[in-house]
């Protein structure tokens, strides 16, 4: 089985989604692939029910127990290659985890380590997309599911969603115009690359 190891921070939306379109598209049967385990670094995060509830392993791993960002990475890269299988290291898949991960984390994911990020990368990496998107004057917006790299919210793109900015928007009304689209890419993106194998 190829295992697919989601880590959030909160609401879980996209997550939530992965694992609809897995079931709904059958990934165990036409990719012999699994959502795994949900690990969240905060024990209220939201999505942890939802996952639960699907039956889904979870994990709590709490940044704040650790004494630096080294050792968090550390014992979270350790958690996730349990998941490995002999023939497939397990898929890593950021989905609103709200985390800077080291570059040694990084590194041992290389590859098989994805990420969400709700602007057109590579303009507005970093925080607060929506309200920058606004403040530019942008007429479009969108979301990018992408390749992790060492450098914040860089590395090769993998899918892409565009939506209009309205005159009225406000960060709150644009963010869930993108999240929509979110819902859709990120699915896609780990489809495409499960069947590439
Ligand atoms: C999404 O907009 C994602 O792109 C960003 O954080 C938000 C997480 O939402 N990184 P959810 O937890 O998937 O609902």
């Amino acid at each position: 089985m190829k295992n697919i190891v989601i880590l959030i921070s909160g609401g879980g939306s996209n997550m939530a989604a992965l694992v609809r379109c897995a079931a709904r598209d059958q990934w165990a049967k036409r990719y012999g692939a699994q959502v795994a385990l949900v690990v969240s670094n905060k024990a209220e995060a939201r999505g942890l029910d939802f996952a639960r509830a699907q039956g889904i392993a979870t994990e709590v791993m709490d940044h704040k127990a650790f004494p630096d960002r080294e050792t968090f990475d550390a014992a979270l890269g350790d958690l996730i290659a349990r998941y490995d299988t002999p023939e497939w290291p397990a898929l890593v898949v950021l989905a609103g985890f709200m985390r800077i991960l080291t570059p040694a984390f990084v590194e041992r994911f290389a590859g098989r380590l994805t990420n969400i990020h709700p602007s057109l990368l590579p303009a507005f990496a970093g925080l607060h997309t929506h309200q920058r998107a606004i403040d530019a004057s942008c007429k479009f917006a969108g979301a990018t599911v992408h390749l992790v790299t060492a450098e914040l919210d860089h590395g090769p793109i993998l899918e892409q969603a565009v939506v209009p900015v309205l005159p009225d928007d406000t960060e709150a009304t644009l963010a869930a115009r993108v999240l929509t689209q979110e819902h859709l890419i990120y699915p896609r993106a780990i489809a495409r690359l499960l069947q590439r194998g």
